[in-house]
């Protein structure tokens, strides 16, 4: 059956951009434009303006953004690279696949890295730090800054969740040597298909990167400078996406608007924390609505019966997952995050309608727990 409040809605989204998407799409196989052509530049041009950076360079994933970003920068066998333990496996497989090791470390409240466990986990073998700027909310970039400087390592950003949130004002992407984006399709700007990107200030990396993402090959002379990979953001998709990039601002204000009606509806129920952190630096773009609760699986079971559709990121500790031999680091704060998050409904299409049904299914929840004579849900 399907939901009354599904938590993406791919169908409507194509729906309501249809003729600008069907003539991008359309123009670009009529005129054979597939690989390497203006439309990719153009989307790199308007991406970069976007991000606030000199280049942007399309890979065909966040995954990609990240192995290439820790290539550039020279990241291999015997390197430490620091990250948080609550971030989607890719970025710790990037650091795996270059030959380095993933020290994982613990986030704070808003689940982004704690700037005190990144400065506590430096050896004198750390030469990188992933700050993972998590569920649209920036890390504190600050701090993040005075560590890296005074240890001088790289900072690479995973930006992939939050194309467009700024901290004191500096958009996501536009801090580290490189800033890496996810265009997967339901992150808040998505293809139809995978794809990523790369920012950067620094011409070096850019034409690195530019060069990695097609078999090691520069385009102009035809000389291979690197046993390189196969991962263009292909044309089609690049196309798609700068008619997308058009629409993020308001996007943005909708998730925004969204995160505002569950906050001003939930925040007197007992037992919830949601994602509402002190906020004078951070301007956050929702890219998922975290809400964060003991109740969880009851609570999961009762939207799912009210047609409301919730997800999971993640259920369980990545160090958890034993083939991929991550040990066993004692980080508590990431452990309880697991076990209490959950994510509801938040897209570009998400209605007022549909914020009202889950907030009401929440609330039921919340009412029928208390009417059985339970003191916390
Ligand atoms: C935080 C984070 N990092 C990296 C990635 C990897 O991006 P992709 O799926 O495009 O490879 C994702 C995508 O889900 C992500 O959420």
């Amino acid at each position: 059956m399907p939901y009354t409040v599904p938590f993406v809605d791919p169908r409507r989204h194509y729906q309501r951009l249809k003729s600008e998407l069907d003539a991008a799409v359309i123009g670009c196989l009529t005129d054979g434009d597939l690989i390497l052509r203006q439309q990719l530049r153009d989307f790199e041009a308007h991406l970069a303006e976007f991000v606030g950076v000199k280049y942007a360079v399309g890979v065909n994933s966040g995954y990609h953004a990240l192995h290439f970003s820790l290539l550039a920068s020279g990241i291999g066998p015997g390197d430490e690279v620091i990250t948080p333990a609550h971030t989607f496996v890719a970025t710790i497989s990037a650091i795996v696949h270059v030959g380095a090791r993933p020290v994982l470390v613990d986030v704070g409240p808003d689940y982004n890295v704690d700037p005190e466990a990144v400065a506590a986990a430096i050896t004198p073998k750390t030469r990188a730090i992933i700050p993972v700027h998590l569920n649209g909310r920036m890390c504190a970039m600050d701090r993040l800054d005075i560590i890296a400087s005074r240890h001088q390592l790289v900072i690479i950003e995973d930006a992939a969740q939050s194309l467009g949130a700024t901290f004191q004002g500096r958009a996501a992407g536009s801090w580290g040597t490189t800033g890496c984006f996810s265009f997967y399709p339901f992150k808040i700007l998505g293809g139809f298909g995978d794809g990523g990107a790369i920012t950067t200030n620094d011409p070096n990396v850019a034409q690195t990167v530019s060069r990695l993402r097609y078999n090691g090959e520069d385009r102009e002379t035809g000389e291979y400078h690197h046993h390189g990979y196969t991962a263009l953001l292909d044309n089609v998709q690049a196309a798609v996406l700068d008619v997308k990039l058009r629409h993020l601002p308001a996007w943005i204000e909708h998730r925004r608007r969204i995160a505002d009606m569950y906050r001003d509806a939930l925040r007197d129920v007992s037992g919830l924390v949601l994602p509402h952190f002190p906020s004078e630096q951070q301007a956050d773009v929702f890219q998922n609505y975290v809400i964060r609760t003991r109740f969880r699986e009851g609570l999961r079971e009762h939207l799912e019966a009210g047609g409301v559709e919730t997800l999971v990121h993640w259920p369980k500790p990545v160090w958890e997952h034993a083939a991929l031999k991550l040990g066993q680091p004692p980080l508590e704060e990431t452990k309880a995050i697991c076990r209490e998050v959950v994510s509801l409904p938040m897209s570009a299409e998400t209605t007022e309608e549909q914020v009202a049904v889950t907030v009401d299914c929440v609330r039921q929840f919340v009412t029928s727990y208390e009417a059985r004579g339970r003191a916390d849900p």
